[in-house]
């Protein structure tokens, strides 16, 4: 069994951890905030009726914009409140409870490929760090040849990029495009963020 993500030691310590998230964006949603950077990015990356994975999809902005767009998505996450919140807020998408370091969607019987896996909010710097190159091996096990991942999260938060560009290339994940926003700005190495598009190599 995988080590504990930090995200659900955060929920372990304070049960009302997920609440709060799950409302910090309702209440987002509802002043008329835009959700939907991330999505209108991986939109652009991908043909129309695209199979999208939501990794680590939270309550549901990310996949349930693209689901509006008219892709497949399924979306996973750790967190079972926060799943009951995306089949609340986003009804359409196959809204799953997993572990991304034990993502096995075949087993589920949910069929592989997808286009593109995406990895918005910060998720990869919640996992339990002994997980993410085994969570990024897997993006890759779920990825199409020509489908791509593309994976935002910030710097001083404990992943630094240079190990996430080691991990990525360990399990044969390379740079496509590597930005520093997902309205496109480029990476360079005074960026404080990071939106990598990583394809098979
Ligand atoms: C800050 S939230 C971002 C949620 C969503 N991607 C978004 O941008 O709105 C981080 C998410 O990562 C999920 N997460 C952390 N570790 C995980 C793991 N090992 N497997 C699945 N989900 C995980 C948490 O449950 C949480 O929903």
């Amino acid at each position: 069994m995988a080590e504990q993500s930090i995200w659900m030691q955060k929920v372990a310590a304070d049960p009302d951890h997920s609440t709060w998230f799950i409302e910090r964006f309702r209440s987002m949603a509802r002043a008329g905030d835009d959700l939907a950077g991330e999505a209108r990015l991986v939109d652009s990356m991908v043909p129309r009726h695209a199979r999208i994975l939501d990794a680590g999809c939270g309550s549901g902005r990310v996949g349930g914009a693209l689901a509006e767009a008219g892709h497949d998505v399924v979306g996973v996450d750790v967190d079972p409140a926060l799943i009951e919140a995306a089949e609340q807020d986003h009804p359409g998408p196959r809204w799953l409870v997993g572990d991304l370091a034990e993502l096995n969607l075949p087993s589920r019987g949910i069929p592989t490929p997808f286009d593109a896996v995406v990895c918005a909010g910060n998720v990869m710097t919640f996992l339990a760090p002994s997980t993410r190159r085994e969570v990024l091996r897997r993006f890759r096990a779920h990825l199409a040849p020509d489908g791509r991942a593309a994976i935002g999260f910030g710097g001083g938060r404990g992943y630094e990029f240079g190990e996430f560009f080691a991990d990525a290339a360990a399990v044969a994940l390379e740079p496509d495009l590597l930005l520093s926003t997902w309205d496109l700005r480029p990476f360079t190495t005074d960026s404080t963020f990071l939106v990598a598009l990583l394809r098979p190599a």
